[in-house]
């Protein structure tokens, strides 16, 4: 299957374009060919979204973006399981995993049809000013234009659909550029939205790579917002090349969570496996640090060591698989360097072993120190490290001690404590009694220090992809 960028409502797919295969990172199968995208192309590309801004988004009503919303939600959800079996395919996800991303998407879908009929403004009191008097004045919430969404591999649709359907809700174009490694989900919903009532140019793809096609509509004058998931470091660049364009930019973590004494820690350990290695540990906000108080600290590690022993490592297309491969060899190689690296540096790997291809066995590491790549960098892999600690202060220190901060976590029954720690994790969100890794799409979700700008969850997304207008009155008397 050759696929190709498609603008304007056409596909680009001609032979002679230099080309790229997608892959199974489980078995190498080739499950698509991408046909490039030119520097000529993202222009063409950009063009159609901004004429179709001009021409029909910036007009179009608020109770037919949400009907086309509503549409496309439908569609996902009569074919759930193609979506499913494609996230799996390409991204390596097991498929039970892979179910529930595409269940999060249908409802995701269903909370931005909704937000296109709630965007509102308000009256300002003029009047509180002296001179007001007399003046009436109100801010209006006005689409943008043209969005540049730039996507990650580790959630092909949800993490697409976090970009364009509050875009689309907003009343916005988009030039929709989907990772390399994960771009046939991409291409299948916006194909999904054409059908169920975009108009085609309002949502243009882009298949290709970050310097070829990224940075040129990064640069691009004629779009007006980027929203980019992905690294730090692609992050800054993003920041630095984007001009006066607004940014929306999700970026990594390290999340932190803590376990007092009085949690549950049977409980606690099924959800920190399943955080800390639920699609290997490729999850912006996995389970990666845990402070354990010192007083069960010995129970915990035994509970986390056996819930991790029972994961079965194996094909994602297998329904009893929970771990599948990491994206790429490199990834895998990656990790297991750093696994080895903290091992030589006086880390201990209670769990783990050798790594086969791209398939790393989920590692528990203990005996860990804060100047170690597991524990100060963003690990995106299935490693977690479990360190005790005495007291609240020092958990709260250690957690904090870092450059990211997107989401984190505390367990305890005590409800004082709980919101006293949670109120000084210094993060964009923080769960009581779950993991960080746990996420829904209604509520505001982004970084705060190198973990990002802005806000994403539909609601908060929608705003995100507005700018306001004030009008203002003098009334004659
Ligand atoms: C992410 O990796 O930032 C997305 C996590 C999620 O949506 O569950």
């Amino acid at each position: 299957m050759l696929i190709g960028s498609i603008i304007n409502g056409i596909e680009r797919n001609e032979q002679d374009r230099k080309a790229h295969d997608v892959k199974n990172p489980f078995n190498q199968e080739i499950l698509g060919t991408l046909a490039l995208a030119t520097a000529d192309d993202l222009n063409d590309a950009v063009n159609s979204s901004y004429e179709a801004y001009e021409k029909t988004m910036k007009q179009m009503p608020a109770y037919k973006r949400g009907d086309i919303l509503r549409k496309a939600a439908q569609l996902v959800e009569e074919r759930k399981e193609e979506f499913a079996q494609s996230i799996m395919a390409e991204s390596g996800k097991p498929i039970q995993q892979s179910r529930t991303e595409v269940q999060r998407s249908v409802q995701l879908l269903r909370y931005a049809a909704e937000e296109a009929k709630n965007i509102t403004g308000e009256v300002v009191p003029m009047d509180a000013a002296i001179g007001g008097e007399n003046r009436m004045g109100f801010v209006k919430k006005k689409s943008l234009g043209v969005v540049g969404a730039i996507t990650p591999f580790n959630f092909p649709l949800n993490l697409t659909l976090h970009k364009l359907a509050p875009a689309i809700a907003a009343g916005n174009t988009v030039v929709f550029k989907p990772a390399e490694k994960t771009p046939i989900t991409g291409y299948k919903i916006v194909k999904l939205l054409h059908e169920a009532g975009l108009p085609e140019s309002a949502l243009n793809l882009v298949l290709g790579t970050g310097e070829e096609i990224g940075q040129p509509l990064v640069e691009h004058e004629k779009v007006a917002k980027i929203s980019f998931t992905g690294s730090v470091p692609v992050g800054k660049g993003i920041q630095q090349s984007a001009g006066f364009k607004k940014l929306t930019l999700e970026l990594g973590s390290n999340s932190p969570i803590i376990v007092f004494d009085d949690a549950n820690i049977e409980d606690v350990a099924v959800s920190l496996v399943k955080g800390g290695f639920g699609y290997s540990g490729q999850t912006c906000i996995s389970v990666q640090r845990i402070y354990a108080h010192k007083d069960i600290y010995d129970q915990l590690l035994e509970e986390l060591i056996a819930t991790t022993n029972n994961l079965k490592i194996g094909d994602p297309a297998d329904e009893s698989v929970d771990i599948g491969p990491m994206i790429t060899e490199e990834a895998a190689k990656r990790t297991d360097e750093w696994i080895q690296k903290a091992v030589e540096e006086g880390a201990k790997a209670e769990t783990g072993g050798e790594r086969n291809g791209n398939i790393v066995p989920p590692t528990i590491l203990t005996n860990v120190n804060k100047g170690m790549h597991v524990v100060k960098k963003e690990v995106f892999a299935p490693i977690i490290s479990v360190i005790p600690f005495e007291q609240e202060e020092d958990a709260i220190a250690q957690a904090n001690d870092t450059i990211y901060g997107l989401q984190g976590a505390v367990f305890t029954k005590n409800i004082d404590r709980a919101l006293r720690v949670a109120d000084q994790i210094e993060s964009g969100g923080v769960w009581i009694n779950e993991s960080s890794t746990y996420r829904q799409d209604n509520y505001p979700y982004g970084g705060v220090k190198q973990s990002g700008i802005g806000r994403e969850g539909v609601k908060y997304a929608v705003e995100e992809m507005l700018e306001l207008k004030f009008i203002g009155i003098k009334l004659e008397r």
